[in-house]
């Protein structure tokens, strides 16, 4: 059974109408530096579909969207291995496009670094990241984010495009597991 998350969120971490305003700053300053030039932001599926439909609607410089998944393999299924395979693939050619990479949360870095060289090997005209959360103390590889919604502590998050074994993607909110909670009622 799926339960209702308020039996295991230790906290609400970022809400809903402090989403949106950040978001709205990410794209006034998108389309500041894009300046009308075109832009194609690729989406990093799952997570990253919520942020992108927001921030799609704050961009003013003409911009498509594509998007792509890719799954890590080896160690747990909480955590990536920097070893990935496209699942789905762009359905255009990248060359000579400003392509900014759209995902939900950088954590290891190890998939984002992956994704960058997978995309750089199409040669973009510019390759830049836009990631709404930064859990910047468990880096273990650097990746270079342009635009950075929050850096957040390393606490297990959900909601807004991040689930929990699947589901609670839909919340509008960041939420903090109590992951003792969860595990109790599992
Ligand atoms: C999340 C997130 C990043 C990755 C970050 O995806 O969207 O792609 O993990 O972790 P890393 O920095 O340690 O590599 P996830 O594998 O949970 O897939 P999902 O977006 O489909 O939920």
């Amino acid at each position: 059974m799926i339960r209702d998350y308020h039996e295991f969120m230790k906290k609400v971490m970022i809400p809903a109408d402090q989403l949106q305003a950040r978001i709205k700053e990410l794209g006034a300053e998108i389309s500041r530096d894009y300046d009308g030039q075109p832009l194609l932001l690729v989406c990093i599926l799952r997570g990253g579909v919520m942020f992108l439909t927001d921030l799609i609607r704050q961009i003013t410089t003409p911009v498509s969207i594509e998007f792509m998944a890719v799954s890590s393999y080896g160690r747990g299924v909480r955590e990536s291995t920097g070893h990935v395979r496209i699942t789905f693939d762009l359905s255009t050619d990248i060359s000579d496009c400003n392509v900014l990479i759209v995902e939900d949360i950088i954590d290891s870095g190890l998939t984002l670094a992956s994704v960058i060289e997978l995309l750089k090997a199409r040669h973009p005209k510019k390759l830049e990241v836009c990631a709404l959360l930064d859990k910047a103390e468990r880096r273990e590889v650097a990746v270079p984010i342009r635009y950075r919604g929050f850096v957040i502590p390393n606490e297990f998050v959900f909601g807004y495009g991040l689930d929990i074994d699947e589901y609670y993607r839909n919340l509008p909110f960041i939420g903090a597991v109590d992951l003792d909670k969860y595990q109790a009622g599992q």
